[in-house]
């Protein structure tokens, strides 16, 4: 069977002033209180004979709140704990060793978990499970609606004969910049990638290997070296630190020859991930505003206006986010809502 790897150590941090540090988006309830949170709807998506109990790589500092929310779905998880943040690439990679370990054949599910899902994935997982089997490491695609820079980009290399639903890889490109993607998406035959992906634990470990070798030696010593707790095993923060601070993606799949494509035909899938995708997937009103709360637009449009406890006014804006919380009030332009990550780094910086 397989084992997802479920990754909720990200800061969602484009979310900002909505996720803070101490309640990241993907511990948030997804439909208002009471709902199950992104992480728990993401366990929950793949619980079936199919799959084996979840693999939880979070921060160290969150495994407390991962165990309670794996309690409330009396569900058994194995947390493996990050002393620090080093990005997805160790975070992925520590899981596979240990998978690995366990179970020299095994198939990792690498599940992002701030997304909504809807419809049959798990069909079309299963339906891969062969070409990750034979060494390839497959990629979820969807089909993209705009230029969003927060992503990756997957050129389509047209479909193999051998395996059904399975399609090459002419290139892999982790979040362009704004003209590239217009282009990749103008020139067509273009997917998002979803954040998914399926492949051998060794698979992996050996491209790591290949790839960055440095990375691969820090991470196979931080698992070497990893301390046993109650909640889970925490990583050997010395070693830890050498690894590379990057995204599977960068790491590996822009790189390697492995890398495949699945699309995810019949699948809903919006990563909220930034103010811009929350707008996107939003139901817009006449005048292409999104507003929630005790708001109101005068002349304005193409805005997101969100204000939790206060009336908040806007008038003459065009393109615009506005996110009034009790202590912080974001406004942007749409167009640089990525950049939002780069106050919350400058607020931990100040601290
Ligand atoms: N354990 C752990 N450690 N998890 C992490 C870390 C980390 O250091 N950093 C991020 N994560 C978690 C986040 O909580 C999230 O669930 C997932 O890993 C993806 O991280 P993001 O930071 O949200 O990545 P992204 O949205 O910029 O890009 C990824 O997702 C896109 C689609 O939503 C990439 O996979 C892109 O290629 C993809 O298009
Ligand atoms: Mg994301």
């Amino acid at each position: 069977c397989i084992v997802p790897v479920v990754l909720c150590g990200g800061m969602g941090s484009r979310l900002w002033p909505m996720s803070r540090v101490e309640q990241p988006k993907q511990f948030q309830p997804t439909l208002g209180k009471g709902s199950l949170t992104y992480f728990q709807a993401t366990l929950q998506r793949h619980r079936s004979e199919a799959f084996a109990p979840p693999l939880v790589v979070t921060n160290a500092g969150q495994a407390a709140l991962v165990h309670r929310q794996l309690d409330e779905l009396q569900l058994q998880g194995r947390v493996i704990g990050e002393p620090v943040g080093r990005n997805t690439g160790p975070a992925v990679l520590a899981a596979a060793i240990c998978a690995r370990r366990e179970n020299p054949g095994a198939v990792i599910l690498v599940l992002p978990s701030d997304h909504m899902i809807k419809g049959d994935i798990n069909r079309i997982i299963a339906a891969m499970l062969p070409a990750a089997q034979d060494g390839r490491i497959v990629s979820f695609g969807v089909i993209p609606t705009y230029p969003e820079t927060g992503y990756g980009y997957i050129t389509d290399g047209g479909a193999y004969q051998d395996y059904a639903g399975l399609h090459r890889v002419e290139r892999f490109v982790e979040k362009p910049g704004y003209d590239h993607a217009r282009s990749l998406i103008e020139a067509g035959g273009v997917y998002w990638a979803s954040g998914i992906s399926l492949m051998r634990a060794d698979t992996l470990i050996e491209e790591f290997r290949r790839l960055d070798p440095t990375t691969h030696s820090a991470v196979t010593a931080a698992v070497d070296g990893a301390e046993m707790r109650t909640l889970g095993i925490v990583l050997n923060e010395a070693a830890f630190r050498r690894a590379a601070n990057e995204p599977t993606e960068r790491q590996v799949f822009e790189r390697t020859p492995k890398i495949a494509l699945a699309p995810l035909h019949g699948v809903q899938w919006d990563d909220v991930g930034a103010w811009n995708a929350v707008y996107q997937i939003s139901d817009q009103d006449r005048d292409g505003n999104v507003l929630h709360g005790d708001v109101m637009a005068v002349n304005t449009r193409n805005s997101l206006i969100q204000s939790e406890t206060r009336l908040v006014a806007v008038i003459g804006m065009e393109d615009t986010v506005v996110i009034d919380t009790p202590d912080a009030v974001l406004v942007t332009q749409r167009a640089y809502a990525q950049d939002v990550k780069q106050v919350v780094e400058k607020l931990k910086a100040q601290k």
